[in-house]
């Protein structure tokens, strides 16, 4: 889409028109702070000392470090519980209950698509490509219909685990009339290049990232969105006020000073999922074990709900993906330390006995 494209005309009405509500904390942060009905005596033990105050709304400090390690500004940064809450104010922001529609591509991360049931939007399904996985750029285009205001594209793709293209990523973004959300969920495990400082050449381009997949910290629930600063400033409008809490902040912003050993762990990752992806290839219980540019791998197996019970009594717990299209028996696994790995492996030669 080029840079004449109104983002305004996809906006909703409501949202376009909306007051958002003013927080205390918005305009100050210091003084002596008697604006926002806080407990003035404190928080009720030590180590919650200064949670007695609401959190910073703007999350100036964190969307700057962000911004600053993908290489964009500040203005294109959203920072959500989780990639979840961005996916539900996309919707809230470009979507008009009982009217419009997205596509999606199965398989893909079911989110999407609940997303749009809760919102009462009609999800119109292009599936993935039977032989590679990659998006059907023809047939998502011409599935588009004028209430069809977002498409979701997810690389790597969960469950699938391959990057598209990047030459249909950017067919779809320059053709497609609506939002183009690119989920990276998975993206530092690939040796893809993030398409997040791209949102600034392409007005439709949103693209999602998360803090529960390399960075390690799926329990602060920090999902982020890049964007427009126009699509930002219509997300800073729509989320509640206090959407991230200061314990996440804090953690997000520890993990900062920590960025070697995130990237050192996402490469040890990699080198497990290589070996993990050779020992269950050699299983003869296993039929397929599909590339993967993320932390898990796709496996099609013999009878794999029978396998899943069967690991499921070992305590082993992976993923059955069997009724997912495309995905007849499989099973999806996380990659797992090489000591989880080697239990997993040992539990399924059990079984091919
Ligand atoms: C593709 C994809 N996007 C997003 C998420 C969830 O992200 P978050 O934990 O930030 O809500 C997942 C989780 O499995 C995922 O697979």
């Amino acid at each position: 889409m080029d840079n004449s494209f109104d983002i305004k005309k996809l906006v909703r009405p409501n949202i376009r028109n909306l007051t958002p509500y003013h927080s205390a904390r918005e305009d100050f942060e210091e003084g002596l702070l008697l604006d926002a009905n806080e407990n003035s005596l404190g928080a009720p033990f030590q180590e919650a000392e200064g949670l007695h105050r609401y959190p910073a709304p703007g999350q100036q400090k964190l969307r700057e470090l962000i911004a600053e390690w993908r290489g964009v500004r500040k203005g294109n940064v959203f920072t959500g519980v989780g990639s979840d809450e961005g996916i539900d104010l996309l919707y809230r922001i470009f979507c008009q209950p009982g009217r419009d529609h997205v596509i999606t591509t199965p398989p893909t991360y079911g989110m999407y698509k609940v997303s749009a049931n809760i919102h009462d939007i009609t999800v119109d399904k292009i599936l993935l490509s039977e032989e590679d996985f990659q998006p059907r750029a023809d047939a998502i285009l011409e599935a588009v219909t004028p209430n069809t205001k977002m498409l979701f594209l997810c690389s790597p793709n969960n469950p699938t685990g391959n990057s598209f293209s990047s030459k249909a990523i950017e067919r779809l973004i320059k053709e497609f009339p609506g939002i183009v959300v690119l989920d990276e969920a998975y993206i530092d495990f690939s040796d893809q290049e993030s398409w997040a400082p791209k949102v600034v050449e392409h007005p439709n381009l949103v693209v999602l990232q998360t803090m529960s997949k390399s960075f390690g910290l799926a329990g602060i629930r920090l999902g982020i969105t890049y964007a427009s600063e126009e699509i930002i400033r219509y997300m800073m409008k729509v989320k509640p006020p206090y959407n991230i809490n200061a314990l996440t902040s804090r953690y997000a912003i520890k993990a900062f000073e920590n960025l070697d050993t995130i990237q050192f762990k996402a490469e040890a990752i990699k080198k497990e999922r290589k070996k993990l992806r050779k020992k269950l290839g050699e299983m003869n219980i296993v039929q397929k074990v599909y590339p993967s540019d993320a932390n898990f791998l796709l496996a099609k197996v013999v009878n794999a709900q029978n396998i899943y019970n069967q690991l499921v009594e070992r305590n082993i717990i992976v993923r059955y993906r069997g009724d997912e299209p495309l995905c007849n028996n499989c099973l999806r696994i996380t990659v797992g330390t090489p000591d989880e790995d080697k239990q997993l492996i040992l539990a399924l030669k059990e079984l091919e006995l």
